[in-house]
Formats: structure tokens, sequence, C-alpha cells
């Protein structure tokens, strides 16, 4: 089975991710680790055990990683996921945060990895605050890493926070840097120009999440703010407009359970920018090798969104 650990900051994409993998048959997730980001810590470790709750799977262990980031101002996506990160639907049943491991997720992460060295693909997606700390207090993780698949950054300097900055990245630009140069393991990015260009028809989704399941009512339920918003005047600037639901997440977990759905990426040198005035948080490109960085990771160009769909249909039967 290939192991996997999540590095989330629960929005509607992290919680799809995490039915993606629960749904995968080969995958053994060893762990959940939370992080501040789409909503504060609290509300993420609520809504993982929400999710893990509508997935019957509440034996999997939920961490509480840093709930702020390493020096960028602490900012939140509740525009997009709601206040409460989830949608704002209201659920009276929600575990009780007495589920959450009392371990912190940061040791945890780096004692999960030790305890499988070689072994853990780890798929973050969330800002890389718990990341960035993990390999300060044990810089030799990423060598006993098998893989990290990043959600974040960009490609085209087309910015979803900032002008030119994803959210994962802007949300802690110090801990992306960190990751990006000290993480020398096989690293696969998928950046938020990338996910938009593959993203999904309203039409599919329509379809998708009439399934009759309970995990389809979670979800449609849970995404009904972010599509509204994602089909309002508002984001009639952004990539997305127009072109459906880009599950950000999803794209970082699928690849990392399935390599074969990726069907174009290239090897490139990145780091992020730190001072920029209107850029900073921005991934930055090195395709000229100026930067004299060996380590290359593989930013992701395009999937088979045939395999997507299908592993999506999975994820909420
Ligand atoms: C990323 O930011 C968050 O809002 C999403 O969950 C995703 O990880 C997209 O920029
Ligand atoms: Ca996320």
């Amino acid at each position: 089975k290939k192991k996997l650990i999540l590095d989330v900051d629960t929005g509607v994409d992290d919680a799809l991710a995490i039915m993606m993998a629960l749904s995968a048959p080969d995958v053994e997730i060893l762990g959940i680790t939370c992080c501040h980001g789409n909503t504060p810590l609290e509300k993420v470790l609520k809504n993982t055990l929400r999710v893990l709750k509508a997935c019957n799977r509440l034996d999997i262990p939920v961490y509480a990683g840093c709930s702020q980031p390493l020096l960028s101002n602490k900012q939140h996506a509740s525009d997009y996921h709601g206040k409460d990160g989830l949608g704002d639907v209201p659920d009276p049943d929600a575990p009780g945060l007495e589920l959450v491991q009392k371990k912190n997720g940061v040791k945890a992460l780096i004692k999960m990895v030790k305890q499988n060295q070689g072994e853990v693909t780890l798929v973050a997606t969330a800002p890389l605050t718990n990341l960035a700390v993990a390999v300060q207090l044990d810089p030799s993780l990423p060598k006993k890493l098998k893989a990290l698949y990043i959600m974040g950054g960009n490609i085209e300097s087309r910015g979803n926070t900032t002008t030119c900055g994803e959210f994962n990245f802007v949300a802690d630009t110090e801990a992306a840097y960190v990751v990006l140069e000290r993480y020398t393991c096989p690293t696969t990015i998928a950046s938020w120009e990338f996910t938009c260009s593959n993203s999904l028809p309203w039409s599919f989704c329509d379809q998708w999440l009439s399934l009759k399941t309970e995990k389809a009512a979670f979800m449609k339920n849970i995404s009904c703010l972010s599509r509204t918003k994602s089909q309002s005047a508002d984001y009639q600037k952004e990539i997305t407009a127009g072109q459906g639901f880009n599950a950000c997440d999803t794209y970082a977990l699928a690849a990392a359970i399935n390599n074969s759905l990726v069907t174009e990426s290239e090897q490139v040198a990145v780091t992020v920018e730190l001072d920029g005035a209107c850029t900073r948080g921005m991934m930055v490109l090195d395709y000229m090798d100026l930067l004299k960085k060996k380590h290359k990771v593989t930013i992701m160009k395009k999937v088979d969104l045939e395999k997507f769909k299908q592993m999506l249909t999975n994820s909420l039967k």
C-alpha cells in the first residue's frame, strides 16, 4: 500500500482531496496534520473531523500543527470557503475537538516519516508552515520521504490572493521558501494556473454531485457557497471565470496516488519571491538555471481529465 500523510487547511477542496485519498484502494493514510490557512486552525481541525465522519473514517489520526505563519500576516480564505471554511452549512453533529490527537502535528509528522523511512508520500495542500517547521526540527526529514506533492504557487504569475501570489504561498511566504529550498526529495507542484486550466465543467459537477450517496450529499452541501462565489460577478476577473469547478488540492492528491494521471510536466528549479513590492509570494521558475540550483521540481502541466473525473466519482461512492 502507498503510505500517505496529508497536510491540510481543510476548506472545500482539501475536503475533496481527503475523500479521494480515502477512496483509493491501494492507499494508507498514516495521519492528517492540520495547518492554519483557509480558516483558523481550530476550524481546520473541526472540518477535517467532519470530513472523516462523513466517510466513516474517524479512525484516522488528526493532528494540530501550526496556528500561525512564520512571518506573513495571518490570512484566511473565508470569502470563498466560508467563515467556517466549509461552506457555512450548519452541522450540529460535528465531532468534537477531543478527537484530535494530543501529539503536536509537526512532531507527529517527523515521527511518522521516521518510522516509515523511504515510504511516505507527503501531500501538502495548505500554507507550508508545518513542513517548514518540521525541516527546521529535523533537517534529515526530506531525505526520508519518498515524494512530496504540493498544491501552491504560480507558473504564470497570475495570483488568486495578491496580484502574483497564490493563496498557500502568500499565506506563509517564508515557509514556502524554506520548503522549496530544503525539501530536495522528488517534488511535484500543482500550481494555481495549472489547476485552473484543468478545471471541471459545471455540467460534469451537476452529474457528479447527483450521485445518490451520503458522501455526494455532503460534498454538494459544502461546495454550494464556493460554486455560487465562483459564478458571481466578483470572480469574473479570475482565470477560472466561466470555466467550472476548480478543486485545486485534488490535483496534487490525485497525482500522488496515481502519477500516470499527469500527461504533461516539466522539470525546473523554483524559488519564491520574498521581497517584491507587488510580487511577494510569487513562485519564480528558473528556466535558464541562473540560480544554479541542483534540485529541480516537477511542474504539472496537464492531466488525463477522464481519469481524474473517474477518481472524483470514486471519491463520492
Ligand atoms: C489553495 O488555497 C486554498 O484556498 C485552497 O484550499 C488551495 O489549497 C488554492 O490557491
Ligand atoms: Ca488547501
